[in-house]
């Protein structure tokens, strides 16, 4: 597939070194091309591609954000019509003072990025552990179990196209259902870092998901 990443640091730059290497045409959407983020991610992955936002864009099958929630509105403003029904990937969270949820818990940072691109089919993932986990999603020694990688969306063949990259990636995917669900998984994430970074446990940890 041809996937481009808006957003090409610790997030995004971890993903799309991983999406390389699982033999997809990868181009970061750099607003800079010289930016710190985006070199360093073509030094750790020569086989980036690196272009404008809207022909990174255009190009592409699957879109993932991964700026700044607080960027993301304007960012996404003039890629809309380039975004109008391309599966857009929603990595950021909305965080607030003392790791609350940036939006008062009132809706999903996912369906604000929805409502700014109405037209894009978006998903929630990989958003709920830290960056270090999308580097590198090993977790050995529990023979078929994988870590999972929960998702959100209104449009399930977006959904399927996410489920599948993320399985690629090493991952288990988990559908939690339509896009409105996105309010959990930015709270799990929040856990996730009082655990990992506010507890000091590190980050070497995930969920899974064991059936019975
Ligand atoms: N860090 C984590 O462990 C983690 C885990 C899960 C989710 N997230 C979420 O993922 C998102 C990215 O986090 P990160 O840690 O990867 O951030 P980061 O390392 O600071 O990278 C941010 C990227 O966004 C780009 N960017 C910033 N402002 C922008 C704007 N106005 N327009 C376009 N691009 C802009 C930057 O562009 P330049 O290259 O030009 O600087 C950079 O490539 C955040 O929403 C965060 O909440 C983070």
């Amino acid at each position: 597939m041809h996937l481009a990443f808006l957003g090409s640091g610790q997030v995004g730059g971890a993903l799309a070194v991983g999406c390389v290497r699982a033999g997809h045409h990868v181009t970061l959407a750099a607003r800079d091309p010289q930016s710190p983020a985006v070199l360093a991610a073509v030094a750790r992955e020569p086989k980036l591609a690196v272009a404008a936002p809207a022909e990174a864009i255009a190009g592409a099958d699957v879109v993932f954000l991964a700026t700044p929630f607080a960027a993301a509105t304007a960012a996404l403003a003039p890629l809309a019509p380039a975004l109008a029904g391309k599966v857009l990937v929603d990595c950021t969270n909305p965080v607030g003072p003392g790791l609350t949820h940036g939006l008062r818990s009132e809706r999903s940072g996912a369906e604000v990025v929805q409502a700014a691109v109405p037209a894009a089919r978006v998903v929630k993932a990989f958003t709920i552990y830290g960056f270090e986990n999308f580097e590198n999603p090993a977790y050995p020694g529990y023979g078929p179990l994988r870590p999972a990688m929960l998702l959100a969306g209104d449009d399930d063949r977006a959904k399927s196209a996410v489920a599948g990259l993320a399985t690629e990636l090493g991952w288990e995917p988990v559908d939690a259902g339509a896009l409105s669900a996105s309010l959990q998984l930015e709270h799990m994430t929040l856990l996730w870092i009082k655990l990992a970074r506010a507890q000091g446990q590190g980050s070497d940890f995930v969920w899974a998901r064991l059936r019975r």
